[in-house]
């Protein structure tokens, strides 16, 4: 009898994968998902949620909550990110950090960044609860403004952490009400007496990280239209914004004859045009180039255009192709301003490097699914995220999971329970694995 019984007990064991040992409540994640979103600025389902505003705060707090309730650890740093641990066996090596942002832009959804900070509370409360004992310790956190409503500067938090941000660059940031970021973070709690003792709170120490893992919801419709599970990121796309502004003298649309004037509006049209031609000419799918703001002045319909501005977005995922791409665009302004005899000026908002992901990251991720038996599609994020940031101090990866008609940004962004359950699912197996720990069968194994 007694040995029947131990016989049967190893077989159970032996059947027993790690995948089950876990359960993960995706129903849970959703409601918590919509708790969060009522902190908005807007009724939902809309979601508008700007940096430091009381609607912040308080999606802060319940974040907080939440991670209290999990058993995590909480620590916050100077610029408001916000971290919760879970202790591994070995304090000499680095975390396996995770995470994402809960800011919103004005009407937005209710998933693009705060599924990876709900979704992976719920990842490390089920590993908790399931016994698993980290060798890295295991962390989720959520960033301080990925979105650049407030400061016009997209993942601030991330750029502190990885020290690509210099006390310069953030306080030359003012919002619409020329606060600056140190005196909106003073005024909440965070911050610092000046930039750079901020800057130096949030900066990561070498060795601090050893992977980064960020769960995102796709914001594209690959996933879907394919019928796959699972995003395994391959690369994030390298972002650059231009403006540039074309002055002309402007004039009576009746009165100026056509040789006399010098029309910045048909400046600007002749470089959104270049912008499409350049990136066109890589002959690359992944060379995008986009411009988004175009507006000219004074706006009359019996007033020659007398000044032009022009918002640019150019991303690849080669940057030096990128980079190609920004010079060809700039020597384009260049060329039409002086053939057309108006006035320029090109200013470089941001031109960042894009990320490489981390192959173990992707083999965890990739096996985690196979494990749960779903299927998976190595992808490019053509969106940018914190990782972009994260990869220059830590080995990074991304999990995507499927959002319906590839919508984001935009009230009706939705992704479904059973996804966000995968997705959860998925994000802690790979933590797991990254963390190199022990589940409570493996001893019970000996
Ligand atoms: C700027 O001031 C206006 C008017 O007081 C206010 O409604 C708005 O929320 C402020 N913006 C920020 C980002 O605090
Ligand atoms: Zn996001």
């Amino acid at each position: 009898m007694m040995m029947l019984e131990v016989v049967f007990t190893i077989s159970i064991f032996v059947l027993t994968s790690s995948a089950e040992k876990l359960s993960i409540d995706g129903q849970r994640v959703v409601d918590q998902l919509t708790k969060l979103a009522t902190f908005s600025d807007h009724q939902n389902p809309a979601v508008t949620r700007i940096l430091f505003t009381p609607n912040d705060m308080m999606a802060r707090s319940y974040v907080k909550e939440l991670m209290t309730s999990a058993g995590l650890t909480i620590r916050e740093d100077a610029m408001g990110n916000i971290f919760g641990r879970f202790e591994g066996s070995d304090a000499t090596l680095g975390s396996v950090l995770t995470g994402s942002h809960c800011d919103a832009i004005p009407l937005a959804g209710m998933y693009d960044g705060t599924l990876g900070v709900i979704g992976a509370i719920e990842a490390l409360a089920a590993l908790k609860k399931a016994g698993y004992k980290p060798r890295r310790a295991l962390e989720v956190m959520m960033f301080t403004s990925e979105e650049p409503t407030r400061f016009a500067l997209s993942c601030v938090g991330s750029r502190a952490m990885s020290g690509a941000l210099t006390s310069e660059y953030l306080s030359s940031k003012l919002d619409e009400n020329g606060t600056s970021f140190l005196e909106a973070a003073n005024a909440v709690g965070y911050g610092s007496s000046t930039y750079h003792q901020l800057l130096q709170d949030a900066l990561v120490p070498k060795g601090k990280i050893d992977y980064f893992v960020e769960l995102h919801i796709e914001q594209g419709p690959e996933l879907e239209k394919e019928s796959k599970d699972i995003g395994v990121v391959t690369a994030i796309a390298a972002p650059a914004a231009l403006k540039v502004e074309f002055h002309g003298d402007g004039g009576h649309a009746g009165a100026q004859l056509m040789p006399l004037r010098n029309d910045a509006g048909l400046a600007g049209a002749e470089l959104a045009l270049a912008v499409e031609r350049h990136t066109l000419a890589t002959g690359s799918v992944d060379s995008v180039g986009t411009t988004g703001v175009f507006e000219i002045k004074p706006g009359a319909v019996n007033s020659v255009p007398r000044e032009a501005r022009l918002g640019i977005d150019i991303r690849d995922i080669d940057g030096v192709r990128r980079d190609k791409t920004v010079e060809s665009v700039r020597a384009s302004a260049k060329e039409i301003a002086e053939r057309r005899n108006v006035r320029h000026t090109v200013t470089l908002v941001n031109q960042d490097p894009p990320a490489i992901c981390n192959s173990d990251i992707q083999t965890a991720v990739a096996e985690a699914a196979k494990e749960l038996g779903l299927s998976t599609k190595s992808m490019v994020s053509r969106a940018y995220h914190d990782s972009l940031f994260m990869a220059r101090i830590a080995p990074t990866g991304m999990i995507f999971i499927p959002c319906k008609n590839g919508y984001s940004h935009r009230p009706d962004e939705f992704s479904s329970v059973k996804d966000i359950q995968q997705g959860v699912h998925v994000l802690a197996l790979t933590m797991a694995a990254l963390s190199g720990g022990s589940w409570p069968q493996d001893k019970s194994e000996l």
